[in-house]
């Protein structure tokens, strides 16, 4: 189905179950420990090996010498993979370092070697006996110093270029009456997701199944059969519960790969989980950012002048991360600059995670904007509400489709009691706390892309949809399962979902919020097919057939579906393609964070007491998972701003608070208090579902409003993220 034109009236307007808070369908399954994860194959793979992962102990260098011969006589050892005994590999789209390194190393705990034994036990104890001489190289870890040497990086589909310039801005900002000049800084920070990555591998002839936890199974097809170089039909993945990805699990990692290779040379499956220091330093990580804000604004608070440079490093050949992005976007203002400035780092690879550039970009930008209006004398809010747009400043011939930044904004302050907060830092104090009040916008791009999927319609009346979409904790199977009882007219328990198999039709994936409005879309259009193939065994034209209550009303008596689908079944495949209405219109989610925080006013300690989010995203398919969604961004987004930081070793070039321990994030008791707040909303250009991503807007500026809170409180402006108590002192 190609959607090229604003969506009109269809069978997902009716609403009896889309729009509706509607349980997990696979809540269940999770909650009683039976939904099976990657490493939980037993039924499937009963006879798996274990493989444990060697990490390089360098950052950069060459293996001098590497001796297998104590690890190989160890009891249990089947196989030592490494680099040698491999042989030649492709690279894959997705990463930049090799997944098995050696003998040049490109990052520390790039994976070297794996061992292959009978048990978990024997595989980590022979990996000890694997002894590895390195030379040492001396390698770049510090992106302030790399700072000069960064250069713009090419241009990607996702990021667009890395510079944009519109009218004079340097003109503009010497000229501008108020003006602020702020650089923002950003710690590199790891996902943390709960599962690390896992992968079985299986050989079967010249066929290799992985079941891996990955939220983008065609990519990680393609990345399998070009790093092995075996044809893409030679390879399944499975992925059908994923305990968290955040964009770490975009991508196979070593885990896939090195199970393939280590079931190869052992000869049976082999399953592999990453400890969790490898997922911090194997794997990809957020990257530090260095930011550099002006504004230029009149005295009575329109901005004139604009201007955005983000630094960033990566490995060689890696990608920046485009914090400057929704600057070009978010606020009005007639002469602007954005720029984006790649250094080249050998730390692990920098790649996404949560809201990928707009979540460290907003970081910065909302605390300049609280910034640019207190040198205004004027409420934050007020300020950015002066500032709004209707159209992308950069090109003022393209509108947006729907932008409602300035209602999210009134209505969060109005329910937040935000007219309580008092102008000036430093004035309300309730005991030992400091209490004080943030805001910030919440912006995200609403991203269209493909997706496809497979229907059936069965003897009693079941409708089971096939699609290579994932479940990251996201709730896809629910609203999936929704999507088609609405578009086929039964209920939700005559809806199966199966996701997550490369066997299945390609969707979207999950990734960059884009997961629920185009993987919905994709069903919806197979399910649209499918009503076709119905209405054509009735001998009815589709327009004419109702489908409800598991019946189709054409002319004459309503016959159940069952009974159309009959012994065979149904079945149809289709997907949803774009046209070029993301060219015409800009596409994006916004929304408004309000936080309130009390401050130790001895020690520094700070506690969130309360947030509220307002979004503004489209239609909300099912309102209690996209809460979830919100609430869980929102409280990453404390994290960002309060304790997530990978503490870097400098001199060695490595993340040395690598487990969950030492890398901090914020748990139940850290978090008392969230609402969140849907406008009603349908977007006719975003899809047929009319629906937008939500995930990732909840993530972005949620940090800074955090930090607005702070000065708010204290009166202390900290532009170095994370907040920690020291900075206040
Ligand atoms: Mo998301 S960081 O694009 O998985």
């Amino acid at each position: 189905m190609k959607f090229d034109t604003p969506a009109t009236t269809n069978p997902i307007d009716q609403l009896k179950i889309i729009g509706k808070p509607t349980d997990r369908i696979d809540g269940p399954a999770k909650t009683t420990g039976t939904a099976r994860y990657a490493y939980e194959r037993h039924s499937e793979v009963p006879d798996a090996a274990y493989g444990w992962v060697v990490g390089a102990g360098i950052a950069k260098g060459r293996i001098a010498s590497m001796d297998l011969s104590a690890a190989r006589a160890a009891p249990g050892v089947r196989a030592i993979v490494t680099a040698r005994s491999a042989g030649p590999l492709g690279k894959g789209d997705f990463n930049t370092a090799k997944l098995l390194g050696g003998p040049e190393i490109d990052h520390y705990h790039q994976a070297v070697a794996l061992v292959v034994a009978d048990t978990f036990e024997q595989a980590r104890a022979a990996a000890q006996l694997v002894r590895i001489d390195y030379t040492r190289l001396p390698g770049r870890f510090d992106l302030a110093a790399e700072m000069g040497a960064a250069k713009l990086p090419e241009p990607t589909p996702f990021a667009g270029p890395p510079e944009t310039k519109t009218g004079d801005f340097a003109g503009a900002f010497a000229a501008a009456p108020v003006q602020l000049d702020a650089t923002y800084t950003t710690p590199d920070e790891s996902h943390a997701m709960m599962e690390p990555h896992a992968s079985i591998a299986q050989w079967q002839g010249d066929k290799l199944t992985i079941w891996t936890s990955n939220q983008m199974i065609a990519w990680g097809v393609g990345d399998v059969a070009k790093t092995l170089g075996i044809p893409k039909a030679n390879v399944r993945l499975v992925s059908p519960f994923v305990g968290g990805g955040f964009g770490g699990k975009l991508f196979v990692r070593a885990d896939a790969l090195l199970a393939a290779l280590g079931a190869r040379e052992a000869g049976r499956p082999v399953k592999v989980a990453l400890q969790r220091p490898l997922v911090m330093n194997n794997t990809t990580h957020r990257p530090a950012t260095i930011q550099r804000i002006r504004i230029g604004a009149t005295r009575d608070g329109r901005i004139t002048a604009i201007a955005h440079e983000g630094w960033s490093g990566d490995l060689p050949g890696g990608q920046a991360e485009t914090a400057v992005n929704q600057t070009r976007l978010l606020y009005a203002g007639a002469n602007r600059l954005t720029t984006t400035r790649l250094a080249v780092l050998d730390l692990p690879e920098g790649n996404a995670m949560r809201a990928p550039g707009e979540a460290p970009g907003m970081m910065a930008l909302e605390i300049a904007m609280d910034e640019m209006a207190h040198k205004l004398g004027l409420d934050p809010v007020e300020f950015r509400v002066r500032n709004d747009t209707q159209v992308d400043p950069e090109q003022p011939q393209r509108p947006y489709s729907q932008r409602r930044l300035v209602e999210c904004l009134r209505t969060g302050a109005e329910r937040f009691g935000w007219r309580q907060r008092p102008p000036a830092p430093a004035q309300l104090r309730e005991g030992r706390w400091l209490v004080g009040m943030g805001v910030a916008a919440a912006f995200r791009n609403n991203l269209l892309t493909k997706s496809a999927a497979r229907v059936r319609l069965d003897s009693r009346g079941v409708v089971t949809v096939e699609t290579d979409m994932t479940d990251i904790g996201t709730g896809s199977y629910t609203i999936i399962a929704q999507t088609a009882a609405e578009a086929m007219g039964v209920s939700l328990d005559k809806v199966q979902v199966r996701l997550g198999d490369s066997a299945y039709p390609v969707s979207a994936g999950s990734g960059g919020q884009w997961g629920a409005n185009n993987s919905t879309a994709g069903v919806y259009a197979a399910c649209m097919k499918l009503r076709e193939a119905v209405a054509s065994k009735l001998g009815v034209a589709p327009a004419d057939a109702q489908f409800t209550n598991g019946m189709v009303h054409a002319s004459g008596r309503p016959v159940p579906l069952a009974q159309v689908a009959g012994a065979s079944g149904l079945v149809a495949e289709d997907g949803i393609e774009y046209g070029d209405l993301d060219k015409k219109y800009q596409q994006s989610t916004f929304g408004a964070h309000f936080v309130e925080v009390g401050v130790d006013a001895v020690t520094g300690e700070i506690r969130v007491r309360r947030m509220l989010a307002v979004c503004a995203a489209g239609r909300i398919l099912n309102p209690k998972s996209a809460r979830s969604q919100v609430i869980g961004a929102m409280t990453m987004g404390v994290g960002g701003a309060l304790m997530e930081a990978l503490a870097l070793d400098k001199r060695h070039g490595f993340f040395v608070n690598h487990d969950l321990a030492g890398y901090e994030v914020p748990v139940h008791a850290d978090i008392p208090h969230q609402d969140v707040i849907f406008l009603e909303e349908t977007d006719p250009i975003s899809s047929p579902m009319k629906a937008k991503g939500v995930g990732e807007l909840g993530m972005c500026g949620i940090a800074a409003a955090v930090a607005n809170a702070v000065y708010n409180a204290t009166g202390v402006r900290v532009r170095d993220y994370p907040i920690t108590l020291d900075k206040l002192l």
